[in-house]
Formats: C-alpha cells, structure tokens, sequence
C-alpha cells in the first residue's frame, strides 16, 4: 500500500506551476482530509481504491482537467459551490461586482435578478448577505440550474427563484431594483480560449458575437424595460471592453455609470443608474 507522501509525490510531475498543490487538493478530495491533515500524516497508508481514485484523477489533471472540476466545488465569497462540466467556474474579479451591489442603496427588501446564474454563485452571495432581498436568477442552460438550484438547497437558500430564460424573455412584466449579470462576452477567435481551464468551460458561458459585445448589448438594451426608475445595472465584462458598456449604458438611458478594476487593475465591470424619468 502506498502511503500518503508517495503518493503526492506522483503528482510532482504535473504540467503546471501549482503541482504539488494540485496533488494535495486532489489526495485530500479523495481522502476526505484537509490538506494540513496530509501534512500531520504523511507516513499513512491509503487503501487501494482511495490511491486508484486518486491517480485516475491526476491524469485527467494532467490531460489539462480544472481542479474545480475534478472536485466538484470552487469556492466563491467564501461559499462552496458545486460546479460541474455545465456551469462556469466562477472567478474571484466576479466578487467585485457583489461588493458593488452590496454597496447600492437599494430597498430593504429590494428585488435583484442574475442573468446567467451558472453555478449560481452571484446570486446566492447576494441572497446570504441581504436576507431580506427578493432575489431571482436566470440562465438558459437547464443544466447549469439544476447545479445552481441544488447550491441553493445547500447553503439553504431555497428562496432563490431560479428560472430558464433567454436573458430577459420569460420576465416580461416584472421589474427589479437590480440587475446583475457576468454574461459571456469573449470573442470566438481569442487565443484565450485554447488556455488552462477556460479549455474545459462549456462554450455558450464565455462566447458572444460581435467580438464578445452581444450579449452585454442585449443585457444593456432591455434593461430599462424590468428596472424600476433609479434601478441599477452592473455587467461583468471584458478587460478591453469597457468603455463599449459604458456607452452601451449611455445609449440605454442610464447615468451615474462608472467601471470598477478588477486586483490587476483591468477594467471589468462596469454599472449604472437608471435615470429616472
Ligand atoms: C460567464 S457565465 C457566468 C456564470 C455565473 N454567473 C458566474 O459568474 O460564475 C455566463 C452564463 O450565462 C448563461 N447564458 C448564456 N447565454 C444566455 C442567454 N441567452 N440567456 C440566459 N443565460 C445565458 C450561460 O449558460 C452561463 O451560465
């Protein structure tokens, strides 16, 4: 039986800066130990079937597989989420845009929708830090909902409502004080595409038309329709793409538009107040 050291030592050969972090992730996952559990133990045999789990898994990592996925959670504001093979694995700059709607003034019991919810991870951090909000969330993909429902039922947050739509489609009539949304906005030819996780991310989550515009000018041009007068729009975007969304919020008819900088100092997202007639 291999014991815990020789077996993260299989993973030494891993094709990415993160190696030996990635073999700890991967043997704990399995183990159901914490890495500093690995550490306290390193001389403890493995039973056979937890050490095949755990080289099968290290060569699907090393054919270029996320952690994320291989786990099955990532992290976001501090909440495990599931994700799987359907849903983006959400990204840290994506915690800037809840900390700017966490920072609106917006109603107590204010109603905010995610379009394009994923894994749901926006929409959940929103609805545990203002329990009293009304939050909704959207996404075409039934797939990517059946994750984000069933991350609602775990961090019991069942009041969620999550709904299939085409961006705003099936919420006519309805209005909110705030829309949110990290919709896919690369461009189909960005080399990007071909590098690291983004590889395994399924397509219709990252690729939009118009050199990744459409989607943010689709979000942008029905936005007034479900806002109320002073309702707000934040969009997660490219970071070459701001000043397009924000004069895709100026043609829309908002004002107080700004763009917030992601840790690089890159532009990502940028937001708006709906003027108030
Ligand atoms: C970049 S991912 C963001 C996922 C999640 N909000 C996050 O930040 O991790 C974009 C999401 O938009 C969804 N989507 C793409 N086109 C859509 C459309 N026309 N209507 C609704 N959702 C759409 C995708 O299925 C995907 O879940």
């Amino acid at each position: 039986m291999a014991t815990v050291r020789e077996l993260l030592r299989s993973g030494d050969d891993l094709p990415v800066e993160s190696a030996r972090r990635d073999a700890e992730i991967l043997l704990g996952h399995c183990l159901g130990q914490s890495r500093s559990w690995l550490y306290t133990w390193p001389e403890r045999e493995v039973s056979a079937a937890q050490a095949e789990h755990y080289l099968q898994l290290l060569a699907e990592r090393r054919r270029g597989q996320p952690i994320a996925y291989l786990v099955g959670e990532r992290e976001f504001w501090s909440l495990p989420l599931v994700v799987n093979q359907h849903t983006l694995i959400p990204r840290p700059e994506t915690e800037t845009l809840v900390e700017w709607a966490l920072e609106l003034r917006l109603p107590d019991t204010a109603r905010a929708l995610d379009l394009g919810t994923g894994s749901g991870a926006i929409a959940l951090a929103l609805a545990v830090e203002r329990p009293a909000w009304r939050v909704s969330a959207v996404d075409a993909s039934e797939e990517a909902l059946a994750v984000a429902r069933l991350n609602a039922e775990r961090l019991q947050q069942e009041r969620v409502h999550f709904a299939r739509s085409d961006w705003y489609q099936a919420l006519a009539g309805q209005r909110f004080h705030l829309l949110v949304s990290n919709p896919p906005y690369i461009d189909a030819d960005d080399p990007h595409l071909e590098q690291g996780d983004v590889r395994f991310e399924p397509r219709p989550a990252l690729v939009a038309a118009a050199r990744g515009l459409e989607d943010l000018a689709q979000l942008a041009a029905g936005a007034p329709a479900q806002l109320y007068p002073g309702g707000w729009l934040l969009l997660e975007h490219g970071c070459s793409q701001g000043e397009e969304v924000r004069q895709l919020l100026r043609d829309s008819g908002f004002g107080d538009i700004s763009t917030r900088s992601d840790l690089a100092g890159l532009e990502r997202i940028t937001g708006g107040r709906l003027r108030a007639e």
